[in-house]
């Protein structure tokens, strides 16, 4: 066993933490299991109490940092991301082992970006936020899309899910987040209107024609960072972000043998080049549990020495688009991507 093979979970005893383990282990990696409670993390399924683990708050910076020494590369699970990125990616880096996290809050990417790219840079590893579903899926949809340019006049993401059951971490997250959410504007971040602008998303079926409305996640940080983007513009159907509201809606249940919820997914991409409109689509099950072939599947190429770049990095940025979205369709059977000429979506 070697640093190249260990990689710390820090949440590794929430809802996406649990997956990640899961996936790290499918890919004969070595997860290191860490949290804040000790309590929680000796109540981990069976199937993970064999594995190491390290009880560290995130407030302890010389105990996180020696904590991740050892590891090759820290994978942060644990949201609101507004507490935990920035003290777990400096203890990353400072032990010289690669951050990676599934944020979909702006202000995390944005500060990242700022504060570890030099030090990350000086250490010799990379650090990726949002490498996930909200994030990360649209960004390397966006990236592939574009095929090795760099510039596009206009882009659009909808996201489409059937219903969203949320965890305690979302819950949590959005009370924790208030910060004014960002588009690209006129080349530029700006702030979204408000109220935010809504219409009608044409989705591929079975959700189809869906009432939605702006929502802009991480994904508006991580393509601002490496694209040359006129217009950005991120979109959610209505229907979920009322369940999303509804502080009656349950947390997602397990309903087949890798844990994966009932709810279904789409990822809609629409780029824009002078004439030119490609649509890449990206469709699957459970929102959280995608998360972790996405994660992991970074991890294991950051490991492997397959990333492009060191330094504070987009997902598209760090890793060939292209390539990580045809690896999660082929390997972890984790999505299904589409693309084609867009029609004209009103
Ligand atoms: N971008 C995406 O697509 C995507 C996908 C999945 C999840 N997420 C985000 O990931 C986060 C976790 O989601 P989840 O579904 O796994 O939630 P969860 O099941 O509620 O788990 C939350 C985890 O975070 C830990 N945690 C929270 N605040 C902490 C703090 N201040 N210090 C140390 N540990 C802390 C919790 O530790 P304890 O057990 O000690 O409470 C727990 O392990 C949320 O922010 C969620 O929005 C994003």
């Amino acid at each position: 066993m070697n640093a190249t093979d260990r990689v710390l979970v820090y949440g590794a005893t929430g809802h996406t933490g649990r997956f990640v383990v899961d996936e790290l282990l499918r890919r004969d990696l070595v997860p290191v299991l860490a949290g804040r409670s000790a309590e929680r993390l000796a109540a981990v399924p069976p199937r993970h109490a064999a594995l190491e683990r390290r009880v560290v708050g995130i407030e302890e910076p010389d105990v996180l940092r020696r904590a991740v020494a050892g590891t090759g590369a820290v994978v942060n699970c644990a949201g609101p991301f507004l507490d935990t990125a920035l003290p777990l990616a400096h203890a990353a880096v400072g032990a010289g082992a690669h951050y990676l996290d599934v944020t979909a809050e702006q202000p995390v990417v944005a500060a990242l970006y700022r504060e570890l790219d030099a030090p990350a840079r000086a250490a010799g590893v990379a650090v990726v936020p949002a490498m996930a579903f909200y994030g990360g899926l649209a960004d390397l949809l966006v990236t592939a899309a574009l095929g090795g340019g760099s510039r596009a006049d206009e882009v659009e993401v909808a996201i489409g899910l059937d219903r969203w059951w949320p965890t305690a971490g979302t819950r949590a997250t959005g009370t924790r987040n208030t910060a004014t959410r960002q588009v690209i504007r006129g080349g530029a971040l700006t702030a979204l209107e408000s109220p935010a602008p809504s219409r009608t998303w044409s989705y591929p079926s079975p959700l189809g024609d869906q009432p939605v409305v702006q929502l802009p996640f991480s994904e508006v940080i991580t393509i601002d960072r490496h694209l040359d983007v006129g217009e950005l513009r991120s979109y959610l159907n209505t229907a979920a972000l009322d369940d999303l509201r509804d502080a009656a809606t349950p947390a997602p249940a397990s309903t087949d043998e890798h844990g994966r919820s009932a709810q279904r997914f789409v990822v809609d991409v629409v780029v824009r080049r002078g004439g030119d409109a490609l649509r890449m689509t990206a469709t699957g099950r459970d929102i959280y549990a995608v998360s972790a072939p996405i994660v992991v599947e970074g991890a294991v190429r950051l490991l492997g020495g397959r990333h492009r770049t060191v330094g504070a990095a987009a997902p598209g940025e760090a890793f060939d688009a292209a390539d990580v979205l045809a690896t999660l369709e082929r390997d972890a059977g984790a999505v299904a991507v589409r693309s084609g000429a867009a029609r004209v979506l009103g």
